[in-house]
């Protein structure tokens, strides 16, 4: 079974839990891309949902498939996310943003009662690190930015430094938000709860993809796997 079939599947899963009624945040990436399409499948079969979408590119899917948006000024709280990862370990602490959505993707995970993670299987980690950590940086200083980051990879014990600017077309990516999204090959990180802290304590960054599993919203993880897919909770 490829990757997509696996992607897919773990969304077929996730629409399970969508109640008639619900908010629902709109991930970003190829298998958040699968979940809203299904869900344009249910809307169009008469199913009552909204949704916000966490980057431009799902704002643009949901409306070709027909799913309902809500103005993000107009929420508060939503009932659940479902979202991708780029890397997951057993904790359910999350990588997010090879795809340049993280922030808006932290926003609304950080807003939702739930959020349910999807991915293929090959997205679970025993320690985060390998994949290389995406941080959205301000135009402005990216030397000093990325000298602090530096500095902030060591002291949390991360055995990895290389830094780089994400490129799009021989440039620097620009994100939804307007900033430039740097990537870090950390290795290993060790304390993610610590390292996604730190990072943020640094002037020049607006947000980093570590998602702690913070226990103040439930978060589920589904993964397709050749024997179907498997939920962790
Ligand atoms: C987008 O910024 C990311 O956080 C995605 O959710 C993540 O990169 C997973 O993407 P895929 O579903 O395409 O693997």
């Amino acid at each position: 079974m490829d990757a997509d079939t696996q992607k897919a599947q773990a969304a077929a899963k996730a629409i399970e839990y969508v109640k008639e009624g619900m908010l629902l945040g709109l991930g970003t990436g190829s298998t958040a891309a699968h979940f809203v399409r299904q869900l344009g499948e249910k809307v169009a079969n008469g199913f009552k949902v909204a949704g916000v979408p966490t980057s431009i590119a799902t704002e643009t899917l949901a409306k070709e498939v027909g799913v309902p948006l809500l103005n993000i000024d107009e929420v508060t709280t939503l009932d659940l996310v479902v979202d991708g990862a780029d890397e997951a370990d057993g904790a359910l602490n999350l990588i997010k943003g090879g795809g340049a959505a993280l922030l808006r993707e932290k926003v609304i995970a950080h807003a939702s009662k739930h959020m349910i993670v999807i991915a293929d299987e090959s997205k679970l980690v025993n320690t985060l690190g390998t994949f290389a950590l995406p941080i959205e940086i301000i135009q402005f200083a990216t030397s000093i930015t990325i000298h602090e980051i530096k500095n902030c990879l060591k002291t949390c014990g991360v055995k990895g430094d290389e830094v780089a600017i994400r490129q799009k077309d021989g440039a620097p990516l620009i994100t939804d938000n307007g900033n430039f999204i740097l990537d870090c090959k950390c290795i290993e990180i060790p304390n993610p709860e610590l390292l996604c802290f730190e990072l943020n304590k640094i002037p020049g960054v607006v947000e980093n993809g570590i998602f702690p599993n913070f226990k103040n919203a439930k978060r589920t993880l589904v993964l397709g796997t050749p024997n179907g897919a498997k939920v962790v909770e």
